[in-house]
């Protein structure tokens, strides 16, 4: 067996075993703690995996190396994809939990959104807050009916309004089954994102027996 699970993480079980587990993807800056208590009000109940990105940028953790803000590694964004995804395989064998649904905040949507473009067996759907285009070229994906959201904010100084819309209907394209709400805000968080997250998950088809957590 790989030693997958070598990001640093936290991992809490669940304790209502239908509820889909939570993969929490930080923002830049942000660790393994940042996102528990959003996973905990946008799914109560679900297991929540929360690794730490390993890539450092002025000490801040991240998912993968950026030559600038909005202009990625292209290379690393593949390769840290990759082994995210492996640590997912690793850390569900490990736990025992069900293939889980992202839950990422800017840099963390973008690594989620490329997990989904790369490997998307590793999810079961994902909540991409804040997210754009983490790859100019991908080979063609079937996400049929996966479940994706995507909460933009019409004044993200980061994230222009197409780029997303983009990654939307390149989603969609692929077959995934995507809702993109786009809110009057910026790039932080409010208090919309998470009652849109939280509605969106009661949506979210019930586990059938899967590797109960
Ligand atoms: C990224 O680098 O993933 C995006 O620019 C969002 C950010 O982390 O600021």
């Amino acid at each position: 067996m790989r030693n997958d699970l070598a990001f640093i993480h936290r991992f809490e079980p669940g304790d209502r075993p239908e509820a889909p587990p939570l993969l929490l993807l930080h923002g830049t800056g942000g660790d393994e703690n940042d996102l528990l208590p959003l996973g905990r009000s946008v799914s109560p109940g679900s297991a929540l995996l929360s690794p730490r990105g390993k890539v450092l940028e002025h000490g801040m953790p991240r998912f993968f190396r950026r030559l600038a803000e909005g202009v990625f590694d292209e290379a690393d964004v593949r390769r840290r994809a990759e082994e995210l995804a492996d640590f997912v395989q690793a850390a569900r064998e490990r736990y025992g939990i069900a293939t889980p649904v992202a839950l990422g905040f800017s840099n963390g949507a973008n690594i989620a959104a490329a997990m989904l473009l790369l490997r998307p067996e590793a999810l079961a759907g994902a909540i991409l807050l804040r997210t754009m285009v983490p790859l100019a070229q991908t080979t063609p994906v079937n996400l049929r009916n996966k479940p994706v959201l995507i909460v933009s904010g019409e004044l993200d100084p980061i994230i222009p309004a197409s780029n997303s819309a983009q990654l939307a209907a390149s989603l969609a394209k692929a077959g995934a089954n995507v809702q993109h709400p786009v809110l009057p805000a910026g790039h932080q968080l409010t208090r919309a994102d998470l009652t849109i997250a939280k509605d969106w998950m009661q949506t979210i088809p019930l586990r059938q027996g899967e590797g109960a957590a």
